[in-house]
Formats: structure tokens, sequence, C-alpha cells
């Protein structure tokens, strides 16, 4: 978090010297003293839900693919060591032009939230709305012409948001980076009924090299083309702030940045600006970077976790979606960072 620097420091009045090692000298001293932290309740579990499992990708256990049976038992799994949110994502059988299976109220998202919330209620269940994972073109709304038509989406994301609040879920997650989305998608809801849930905007999501592995997980990459058309421009900070604000009022209830580590700065400065919650997602290829480095003993995997969880914490995010969060030890309920 982003502070005022304080007075330069002298020499204790009384005489004396400026010792700041007093305060390391033992774990439960540093403990007592710790500006940050982070306990399992303050992350969000993604979770890929399909017709079928399928083997994760080596060496990235948390990218595997899970059916509803599957999904529901991963949750209990999660729910017994303090992670009591999750983020699912769909891979459907059949893709279209349109993505019609996002709003297929049949589809393994909406069954997977439906059994989540009969077995599970306590559980918080987010839904990503997007329809790069449904499209047969990979892209995330709807292709005319050779560019992603922003308009003629925005309903098609209302109508996957709706679904998703009529299976139960508690927060909504517009992924798709269409201007006015999290408008389209609270007026969606309200109309069908559904005042009381939540949007999770992904407001700065920027387009990124490390979304690889999740594109490989969830089978999305698009078949032509990429997303700088509608993701944001990495070299743009103040552009960041502007989309968090237009979707603040667009009624978004939670912002968030992605990914986190890269983005810091932005983390920092949304925290400052922002009457909200701020999110962070941790996304898949800064997973893969700390599981390929700690594979070959590079880094020790748990504390890079614990220091890169830490730093995205100390930049300011209140919740943080994390790959990590299926694969805590038993170590983490005593918090980490
Ligand atoms: C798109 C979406 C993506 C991710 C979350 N939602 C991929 C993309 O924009 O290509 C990436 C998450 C990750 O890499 O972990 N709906």
């Amino acid at each position: 978090m982003p502070r005022r620097s304080p007075p330069l420091e002298t020499e204790p009045a009384g005489g004396g010297s400026v010792r700041p090692r007093r305060l390391r000298r033992l774990a439960s001293l540093r403990d007592l003293v710790a500006e940050t932290g982070l306990t399992p309740r303050q992350l969000v579990a993604p979770l890929f839900v399909g017709e079928r499992p399928s083997e994760a990708p080596e060496g990235l256990p948390a990218l595997g693919r899970r059916d509803v049976a599957g999904t529901v038992r991963e949750v209990e799994r999660l729910r017994d060591r303090g992670v009591r949110a999750v983020l699912l994502f769909g891979v459907p059988r059949h893709k279209d032009p349109l993505g019609r299976g996002a709003w297929d109220p049949n589809g393994p998202v909406p069954r997977a939230i439906r059994a989540i919330k009969g077995q599970l209620p306590e559980t918080t269940v987010l839904a990503d709305v997007c329809l790069c994972e449904y499209t047969d073109h990979g892209h995330c709304g709807v292709v005319s012409g050779g560019s992603v038509d922003n308009d003629a989406t925005l309903p098609l994301l209302g109508r996957a948001a709706r679904t998703y609040a009529e299976a139960g879920a508690d927060l909504v997650a517009p992924s798709a980076m269409m201007d006015h989305q999290v408008a389209a998608v609270r007026r969606a809801l309200d109309a069908g009924g559904h005042p009381g849930i939540g949007i999770l905007a992904y407001g700065a999501k920027f387009a990124s090299s490390f979304y690889g592995p999740f594109r490989e997980a969830a089978q999305s990459s698009p078949a032509f083309g990429d997303r700088r058309g509608y993701q944001m421009d990495g070299r743009n900070p103040t552009e960041a702030l502007r989309e968090l604000r237009l979707d603040a009022e667009e009624g978004a209830d939670l912002l968030m940045v992605k990914p986190a580590l890269p983005y810091l700065d932005v983390i920092a400065a949304a925290r400052v600006q922002f009457d909200r919650p701020i999110a962070a997602y941790q996304v898949s290829g800064e997973y893969a970077m700390i599981k390929a480095a700690a594979a070959r003993g590079w880094v020790d995997e748990a504390s890079a976790v614990r220091e890169s969880l830490g730093a995205i914490r100390r930049a300011g995010a209140t919740v943080i979606l994390s790959y990590f969060a299926s694969e805590l030890g038993p170590e983490l309920p005593g918090g980490v960072g």
C-alpha cells in the first residue's frame, strides 16, 4: 500500500542507537509486528469444469479439468483447508460461433453451481462470464468482419450471467473486456430478479503472455489474431485506472487487476483510488513459472508462493485468485506472507 514517507529517523533523544533488527529476533515477534498477511479465507481457487475429467498439463496440477462430481469433491477438500471461494470456468463439449454453451442451463458450470450449492451452501461460488471457452474461434465475443463486435456481445454476456445467477452463483465475473459489459451484466441480473448477486469486474485485464497454460486447459486459444483489440495494453497504467473507474460506475462490486505480479503498480494505485475491495488474479503463467523453477530446484516452492502472494497483498489486493489455493500445504492456515 503506498504510504507517505516517514520523517527521517535521528538517534533517540536520550542517546543510544537505532536498531531495526530488534524487532526481528524471534518468529513470534516478527509475526507480532507484521503489517500484512494472508489467510486461506482471502483466496479464490479457479476450477475447470467439463463433461469429462482430463489430465492436467504436466507439472501444473491445478489446471486439470473435473466433471461435476469431481468439482464438488474438490470444493469440499478446499473447504477443509480453509479455502471457501471458487471461480468456475466451463469447458463445453460443443463450441459454436456464438458461444451458445455459455448460457446453457445444463452446461457444466450451471450444473456444478447447483451441485456445490446443494451440498456445500456456505461456499462462495463465482462464475466467469466470457464466451472464449464456448466459441469455436476462441475469441471472447461475437466475430463479425474479422473483429470482435462489442455491442453484439453484450446481451450474450448478460444472458450467460443470468444463467449462472439462476443456478445459484454468488458473484459473476465478466472477463471478456467488452466496453459496458458490467452495465450489461448488471441490467441482465436485475431484470432477471437477481439484484442481490454481485459482480467481480475484470476491470484492468491486460493482454498478457501469462495466459498460455490457461488457454491450454480451457482450450480457448484464439483461432486467428490475438486479444489486443479488446484486452488492455500493458504500457498504460493511467488507462487501467480509467477502465476500473468505468466498471465501478457501471456497478462493479469488486474490482480486479489481472495478471497480478507484473501489474503490482496498478493494484497499488487502485487500492488508494477506489472504495471497493480490490482483487488480483495470479494467472496461469505466474503459477507455471513458480512450478517450473521449483521443479528444477531453482526456487523453494513454498517460500516463492508465500513471497509472491505476500507481494500481491502488500500492493493492496484484498482478494487473491490463485491456482496455489488448491495446493496449500498444512502450513498455510497459520497465514502466509
Ligand atoms: C478469458 C479468461 C482468460 C483467463 C481468465 N479468463 C484467458 C484469456 O483472456 O485468454 C486467464 C486466466 C489465467 O491465465 O489463469 N475469459
